[in-house]
């Protein structure tokens, strides 16, 4: 049978596999399926209304032009290329089948909403075309369906109602295409392979995102477990630095008569001090750490008058205030914080707030606040423990002889801070408190005044 003229359409009675053939015919994009649902003694899907641009035998032409199907195929990358169609109209669901089954594409029939349902809980598609009107449910509430559960199916609907409105609502919920019947074969291959190239290049890119967020996420736990390794190590060496810092604290001391937890205590108070008085926790935190070192000059007094029993005459007594400043020395000179507040402390921890005090006489705010800070914590431990020369005070009894030196030897404000403190200075002096073993016998007095700290 020939065709029509250009722009004139004839029916063609084909078999199926002519028509695809047919359809496949690039000039002459001509296939058009109508539905003649009437008369006809034959199958109605071998009725097809032709339309050639080409005054052209469409069988003639068959074999000589290239298809579009190969095309098609070419530009389909994807794997799946299994297609569900859903159209309670058999001979359409049938024509859609033998239009795309040529192509390369696995081909399921439904005829219905329900039908299409266990279709696809039976196996995967990676698209569906679907009619909209259906009997039981719509194909919009099916598509929705699809849409929400197989989120990488991809959906083109097919009716024969040209309504836009429809179309749009379609296309709002996810749809990839609205064919409107009848239509051309042509537009059902390219919608369906546009379709499917969209739907992988979706896919491409959800997989391209899960990556990236994978990888985010992989280097994000890589740079947490990093920070959590550095926040282990410069924990670990500020603990280390700390250590070492009372150690050697202590081996200073130990020549005399304090003890490793006259270092705890008086830095503890020392920090609690400088809490109460407003300083930032950085400048607390590096008080603590600093003061243990106030008397580590001590290295440089000779035996014979650190050692000496009994009260120092006032020779010996000079070589013992030597110790601030040996000690200022020791440790001055640093770009180190720790080691300047340290250094300030040793060299000022003896001076008086009345100007009386060891080795530069300076008064007031002359003297440097954590100077001032460590002289009540170092004093109010010397009193509140045992020493060779006298008892542990009670903290009454020690807050008592501190008061009197109110505005002499110690800053009045930061004393009074210090003793609304007492719940604090209690806790801490339970926790760091001497062992039990420890007798007096190692302790002597190295002090003019009784019960004052050197
Ligand atoms: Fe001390
Ligand atoms: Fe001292």
């Amino acid at each position: 049978m020939r065709a029509s003229p250009a722009h004139c359409w004839t029916i063609l009675s084909l078999t199926p596999c002519e028509a695809e053939e047919l359809q496949r015919h690039k000039r002459c994009k001509i296939l058009r399926y109508h539905r003649f649902r009437l008369t006809y003694e034959k199958p109605i899907l071998n009725l097809f209304l032709v339309q050639p641009h080409l005054e052209l035998n469409p069988r003639a032409s068959l074999m000589s032009i290239p298809s579009i199907s190969e095309v098609t195929t070419q530009q389909s990358i994807l794997e799946n290329r299994k297609i569900l169609i859903v159209d309670d109209e058999e001979p359409i669901r049938r024509l859609l089948g033998y239009l795309l089954e040529p192509h390369g594409y696995q081909v399921t029939l439904a005829g219905e909403a329900r039908e299409a349902r266990q279709r696809m809980e039976d196996g995967y598609y990676a698209m569906v075309l679907c009619d909209v009107n259906m009997p039981g449910e719509s194909g919009m509430d099916l598509v929705r369906h699809i849409l929400t559960q197989y989120p990488n199916t991809a959906v083109i609907m097919i009716t024969g109602l040209d309504s836009p409105v429809l179309a749009n609502a379609a296309l709002d919920m996810g749809a990839f295409g609205y064919i409107i019947k009848p239509f051309e074969a042509n537009e059902v291959l390219i919608n369906v392979a546009n379709a499917l190239r969209r739907r992988k290049l979706e896919i491409e890119n959800a997989m391209h995102r899960e990556n990236l967020e994978e990888v985010v996420r992989t280097r994000t736990i890589a740079l947490q477990q990093a920070l959590e390794w550095l926040e282990r190590s410069e924990k670990e060496l500020r603990l280390s630095r700390e250590e070492t810092i009372q150690r050697l604290a202590i081996a200073a001391e130990y020549r005399d008569s304090s003890t490793a937890q006259h270092i705890q205590r008086m830095s503890h108070y020392c920090e609690l001090l400088a809490r109460r008085y407003g300083l930032s926790p950085d400048r607390c935190d590096l008080i603590r750490t600093a003061s243990p070192m106030h008397d580590i000059g001590k290295i440089g007094t000779p035996d014979h008058v650190l050692l000496k029993p009994g009260k120092f005459t006032p020779e010996e007594f000079k070589v013992i205030t030597q110790h601030t400043e040996i000690g200022y020395r020791i440790l001055a000179g640093s770009d180190s914080d720790l080691l300047k507040v340290a250094a300030l402390i040793a060299w000022t921890h003896h001076e008086r707030y009345d100007g009386t005090g060891y080795p530069r006489g300076i008064k007031g705010n002359e003297i440097p606040l954590e100077g001032r800070i460590t002289a009540i914590a170092d004093n109010f431990d010397a009193l509140t423990t045992q020493r060779v020369y006298k008892p542990a005070y009670d903290f009454d009894h020690a807050k008592e002889l501190m008061l009197k030196e109110r505005g002499k030897h110690f800053d009045p404000d930061l004393l009074d801070i210090f003793f609304d403190s007492m719940a604090d200075i209690k806790r801490i002096f339970d926790q760091f408190a001497d062992p039990s073993w420890l007798s007096s016998s190692r302790h002597r007095a190295i002090t003019q005044d009784q019960g004052e700290a050197v």
